[in-house]
């Protein structure tokens, strides 16, 4: 196929539904100009990643293979920057990584940066990470490694001190058609109605006040995050070139940071209207047809009901990957609770979905965890929202008498009494305290702990993603306190420098460096040996008429799994009753599964043995 024909044919095939989508949106003259973009940014596109294109839409399920491991971190903490990530590659191919999310690392103004969430030039690499060229060549190096990348495109918004923003300030108003001005408080004041805030303490309302221009701008994140008015056709042209641009650099998967955010309309909640559908539809198409290699996350911080939608449907697909963000909360609540009913509701639920739908499993990220669980489940059972935050908080951060855990409160809201919670794993598991307190039985409970969540997390179905840091058990870091431009955020908690000095005691048998280094390991490679843990695999949970431990299922081909969780500190108890003899790949034991025991936050990986003989 030569290489006109190849653009050519794949623009045929969305053609209709692109521009009918357009169309809706967006005036008809401005579609022959996105085309001339599309086509411009195809052309520039190198050899390399063109055959990466063809290779992947022959293979259209190659991200969905069991022997996917994802790591996110932030550039800077986990190696300085970006070509001191390509001089760890080794250090990722030890942990089993194939998937890399480098956390944004677009310019970003210092101090008003939101973590890199706050973009100020969508072209160019914050000048202490380095370059565009160094990300291309990163990505080049992954390729041959096996490694794709992800990266954040942060698209609901800029930083202030993007150009456009700049302009806008300066009264041109192109730009300012870019945003959203008022000259008063009056629409803005309509707004706050309807539209809930995102950090209602360190960042409260959704407009700012601007005193050189006497105007607002709608501002849903930080003051200095102004939204993007998607309304006005050059926002989404410019912004779909920005987009591409970043997958011309060999950018694999682009997160669509806080999709269900980008299209606002006055009395509602401006969170995922119709039109944010239209636009990622149009994403994934535009993909399709320049890059087809590239695939979609989207980052929809929501419950089940309203994440599942943005997976579109078979004819008209969106995303090809969200994030399992209930289940990952939910985790968190059975830690604390030590009772894994709700858990075993939600793995139902996400069970019950179409098994086309590729999760991403996590159990923490950059961001905070906040309590979006199913209320509607848990209050008739006596779990009463406000106080069972409250009991979460205070469990987690370690306040609520005999907690283990080290965390730290995030947009405490003192009128509602709501407040999410930051901290790493093993803070929060209690690594850390028992570190602290020399107390060598309460570190054993918390690896167990540490190693059990893991093997949760690996026995679902998707990609799982281990947050840097957390393959050897890293602490939370207190030092963001000391520094003006990240006191106020506790997220920074958990985005620690990564501790090469703690990395080094991985080797050295007996730490706890070791055990969980070691123990993630073996997982990640027995889950990619054994097509029971493909995503077509039948997953279900089963009862073992004991609140604190979970029991998975899944069964695929000749292989059946029964995975054991204990959520209790105490050892308990799985009446399950199954027959036959199982052999537990972790630890290599034979053994019965009528009821099996299990220390505190022990675990078992029962695979079934069909033609044993004893
Ligand atoms: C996403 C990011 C978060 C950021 C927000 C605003 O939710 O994960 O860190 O603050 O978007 O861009």
């Amino acid at each position: 196929m030569d290489k006109r024909t190849e653009f050519e044919s794949r623009m045929a095939r969305h053609l209709d539904e692109l521009k009918w989508l357009y169309c809706e949106l967006y005036p008809e003259d401005g579609f022959s100009y996105l085309r001339g973009r599309l086509k411009a940014r195809y052309q520039e596109r190198r050899t390399s990643l063109k055959s990466l294109d063809l290779a992947r839409e022959a293979d259209p399920d190659w991200y969905k293979r069991n022997d996917m491991v994802g790591m996110m971190m932030y550039t800077d903490a986990f190696a300085g920057n970006l070509e001191g990530v390509q001089k760890h590659l080794d250090y990722l191919e030890e942990c089993g990584v194939n998937y890399l999310h480098l956390m944004p690392l677009l310019d970003s103004p210092e101090g008003k940066s939101d973590g890199g969430y706050a973009v100020a030039d969508f072209t160019k690499v914050r000048e202490d990470l380095g370059t565009m060229e160094d990300l291309s060549r990163l990505a080049d190096t992954c390729h041959k490694k096996g490694i794709s990348i992800c990266l954040d495109f942060v698209m609901n918004h800029t930083s202030e001190e993007h150009s456009w923003a700049r302009r806008a300030r300066a009264g041109e108003q192109e730009f300012e058609d870019r945003y959203f001005f008022f000259d008063s408080f009056e629409i803005p004041g309509k707004y706050e109605k309807t539209c809930p805030q995102v950090f209602p303490t360190t960042a409260p309302g959704n407009f700012t006040w601007l005193e050189d221009r006497k105007k607002y701008v709608m501002t849903t994140f930080y003051p200095y995050q102004w939204d993007l008015n998607y309304r006005n056709p050059m926002v989404f042209h410019d912004m779909v070139d920005n987009l591409l641009n970043l997958t011309n650099q060999g950018v694999d998967i682009i997160r669509i940071d806080a999709v269900p955010y980008i299209w606002k309309e006055l009395g509602t909640s401006c969170r995922n209207l119709p039109q944010v559908h239209s636009i990622v539809r149009m994403m994934r198409m535009i993909c399709e047809i320049v890059c087809p290699g590239v695939l979609l996350l989207g980052e929809v911080v929501m419950e089940p009901a309203k994440v599942a939608p943005y997976f579109g449907t078979v004819e008209k697909p969106e995303c090809h990957m969200l994030y399992n963000v209930t289940t990952m909360a939910t985790t968190w609540h059975t830690i604390a609770t030590g009772d894994a009913s709700l858990l075993k509701r939600q793995m139902d639920i996400v069970n019950s979905l179409p098994k086309d739908y590729v999760f991403l499993n996590y159990l923490r990220c950059h961001d905070d965890i906040g309590w979006g669980l199913d209320y509607d489940w848990l209050e008739p059972r006596g779990f009463r929202e406000v106080p069972h935050k409250k009991y979460l908080n205070d469990f987690l951060t370690g306040c609520y008498p005999g907690s283990f855990a080290k965390g730290e409160l995030y947009n405490a809201d003192p009128a509602s009494g709501d407040a999410r919670l930051c901290g790493t794993t093993a803070s929060l598991c209690g690594l850390e305290k028992a570190f602290e307190e020399g107390d060598v039985q309460a570190e054993e409970q918390a690896v167990r702990c540490i190693q059990m969540l893991h093997g949760y997390m690996l026995v679902q179905s998707g990609i799982p993603v281990i947050y840097s840091g957390d393959e050897i058990g890293q602490f939370n870091d207190n030092r963001y306190r000391e520094d003006s431009r990240k006191a106020e955020d506790s997220r920074y908690l958990h985005r620690g420098s990564f501790r090469w000095d703690l990395e080094k005691l991985r080797k050295k048998e007996g730490s706890f460096q070791q055990k969980i280094f070691d123990a993630v390991r073996k997982m990640e490679k027995i889950r990619a040996e054994h097509p029971v843990f493909l995503s077509q695999a039948a997953v279900w949970t089963a009862e073992t008429y004991e609140n604190a431990v979970l029991c998975v299922n899944r069964a695929y081909g000749d292989e059946k799994l029964t995975a054991l969780f204990n959520f209790g500190r105490n050892e308990h108890t799985a009446w399950i009753s199954e027959e036959g003899q199982y052999r537990d790949l972790i630890t290599g034991e034979v053994m019965g599964a009528e009821s099996v025991r299990l220390p505190g936050y022990g675990m078992r990986w029962l695979l079934r043995q069909e033609n044993i003989s004893e």
